[in-house]
């Protein structure tokens, strides 16, 4: 299939690899290729530049948001929550509509310092706002609930533990979730919340996750739900 991965941050770079791994055709969009590749510095996270992991995975391509999201069959929101209206917006509405619209994206507002807060919440949510913008797209929220290497490697915390994902579209979240089960997920460990509207619980448990980060000093950890068997 191929898929645009808007975003060319640590999640970005962690879905569009392991998608090429799993044999999809991939494109980054990002706004402005040229500046892009002209990075030099290490991202917030330390990763190198931008351009190195592009050299590293040849087959992924590069390009604006238009292009990227035109010719994807499948789109994904990899970008800064503040920014992503903008991003999906230069990507072209026309360009998504119909489309499997994965959004990972949190609404973190850094302009009062650590740890970040929500520049939307409780009542709304970035996903609703993304679904409200582009009525076209079917907007799946997703892996937002975790570190981006875990996003793509289950494996990397022990035992098994789950993953979310919400939206108003069936056969969109029947889609994601067997991209989610390619990732490793096992299947009663992908969690469907309902519709969009449950992206506001999934977003603002990121103010928990931030917590347990700074308590636990790594980000390789995750929720696993427990759950009484039913009474007979
Ligand atoms: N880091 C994690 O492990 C993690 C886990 C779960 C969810 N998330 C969420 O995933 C998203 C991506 O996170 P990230 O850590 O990869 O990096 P990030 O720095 O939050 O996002 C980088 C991307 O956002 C775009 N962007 C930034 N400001 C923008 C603006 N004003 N308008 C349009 N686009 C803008 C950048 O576009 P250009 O390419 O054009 O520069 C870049 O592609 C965020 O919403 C984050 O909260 C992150």
């Amino acid at each position: 299939m191929r898929i645009a991965v808007m975003g060319t941050g640590p999640v970005g770079q962690a879905l569009a690899g392991k998608l090429a791994e799993l044999s999809h055709e991939v494109t980054v969009g990002t706004r402005d290729p040229e500046e892009t590749l002209a990075r030099t510095e290490p991202d917030y996270m330390g990763n190198p530049p931008f351009k190195a992991w592009l050299e590293a995975h040849p087959g992924v391509g590069l390009g604006r948001p238009a292009m990227a999201a035109a010719d994807g069959e499948l789109i994904v929101n990899a970008t800064n929550g503040a920014g992503s209206i903008a991003m999906l917006e230069a990507a072209g509405e026309e360009n998504l509509a119909g489309k499997v619209l994965v959004d990972v994206a949190n609404p973190l507002d850094y302009s009062q310092g650590m740890p970040p807060s929500l520049f939307v919440s409780n009542t709304d949510s970035l996903g609703e706002q993304i679904q409200r913008a582009f009525p076209e797209a079917k907007v799946v929220k997703a892996l937002n609930t975790m570190n981006c290497e875990v996003m793509v490697d289950p494996a990397k915390v022990p035992g098994e533990h789950d993953v979310f994902l919400c939206g108003e579209d069936t056969d969109a979240k029947r889609e994601v979730a067997e991209l989610l089960r390619r990732f490793g997920w096992p299947d009663g460990r992908i969690r469907d919340l309902g519709g969009i509207s449950s992206a506001r619980g999934l977003e603002m448990y990121v103010a928990f996750w931030l917590r347990l980060w700074g308590t636990l000093g790594t980000g390789y950890f995750n929720i696993a739900v427990v759950q009484a068997p039913p009474s007979s």
